[in-house]
């Protein structure tokens, strides 16, 4: 978690939170994250509760859980910077070289309603969640996985000797995306992992929709679920093996557009080439680098119990 969220905060606000030199890599930002996630499912059927926490005072959260403060000074540090690149346009100073998501939106011609500084702060927010327990979840479950089977680790372990002969020299994202078994690898974590399990309801608010022989009419919630489509079992046999080895057949390829862990089109995840980089080099680093082995950990660590992705809303319109 330290490791995804200082890429986040490095990449869209040009600062890294410094999490992974912390002691112990701040294992409270992901109890943080984890609780801040939690009580989503509470706001998503009790809204006004989320107004109720906007409105207290920094020092009544401190009371009730001092690691809640760390959000708070994330979102104070962000409205911060918000102002500062306001003030920084307003000047036509333009000190900042590494321009952050802030800059973007500021610049677009997105209504000047959507460019407030609490919009700005909150789409912050959300920025880092969907950047880091995301790519974490993925991370976490694919190594265990790999760990988990020996032949698996043996195939990928030589796979990188060969394309890293020295394993403090990393080849570029392209290159390790071009490993077969690497890759394949990838393939097979994006499918057991899910992504999000839930239903990601979708509302075409202005067109019918036609689906075979049927006509959905317009503003009907419509939705799929990842967990069960990636177990179908004529796409994928023996749905919860772990098994790169379905992705190295001669028309694996037609398997992937059932692979729906980033969702599709127009509101599908916008970090998934972030996502991707992120995952390559952290898993050739990892097994290049470190001879690791399961301690106190089954598959019980990493099979779903449960999906805390929400949105305040419920429902996105496409
Ligand atoms: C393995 C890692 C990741 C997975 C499995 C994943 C999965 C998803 C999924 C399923 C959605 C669609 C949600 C919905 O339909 O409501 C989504 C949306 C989104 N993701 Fe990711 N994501 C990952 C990493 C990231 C990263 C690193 C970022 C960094 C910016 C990111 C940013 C976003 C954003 C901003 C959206 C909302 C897009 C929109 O509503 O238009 N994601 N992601």
């Amino acid at each position: 978690m330290a490791l995804t969220t200082d890429i986040i905060s490095e990449y869209s606000f040009a600062k890294s939170y410094g999490f992974l030199d912390k002691p112990g890599f701040s294992p409270e930002w992901t109890k943080v994250m984890r609780g801040a996630a939690e009580a989503s499912m509470l706001f998503r059927y009790v809204p006004f509760l989320i107004e109720l926490m906007k409105a207290s005072p920094p020092w009544l959260v401190r009371l009730l859980d001092p690691n809640m403060m760390q959000l708070i000074n994330i979102k104070l540090d962000q409205e911060a910077q918000i102002k500062a690149v306001i003030a920084d346009r307003q000047s036509k100073n333009q000190s900042q070289k590494h321009k952050t998501i802030f800059h973007e939106l500021l610049e677009s011609d997105l209504p000047e309603s959507e460019k407030t500084i609490l919009r700005l702060a909150e789409e912050g927010q959300i920025v880092i969640a969907a950047g880091s327990s995301t790519t974490v979840h993925y991370l976490k479950s694919t190594i265990y996985f790999v760990l988990a089977d020996p032949a698996i680790l043996h195939r990928l372990k030589t796979e990188l000797s060969k394309a890293m002969p020295d394993p403090s020299v990393l080849p570029p994202t392209h290159v390790l995306e071009r490993l077969p078994y690497l890759n394949a690898v990838f393939k097979e974590g994006s499918r057991i992992n899910d992504g999000a399990s839930s239903r990601l309801a979708r509302i075409s608010p202005d067109t019918d929709l036609t689906y075979q022989q049927y006509i959905i009419p317009r503003g009907t919630s419509v939705s799929m679920s990842t967990y069960i489509q990636h177990r179908n079992q004529e796409l994928f046999p023996d749905p919860e093996t772990f098994n790169p080895d379905r992705w190295l057949g001669k028309d694996s390829s037609r398997l992937e557009r059932y692979l729906v862990n980033f969702s599709k089109g127009t509101r599908g995840c916008l970090g998934i080439n972030l996502a991707k980089a992120e995952i390559f080099l952290t898993l050739a680093t990892v097994f290049r680098r470190f001879d690791l082995e399961l301690f106190e950990t089954d598959r019980s660590d990493v099979d779903a119990a449960h999906d805390f992705v929400s949105k305040a809303k419920g429902i996105t319109h496409i």
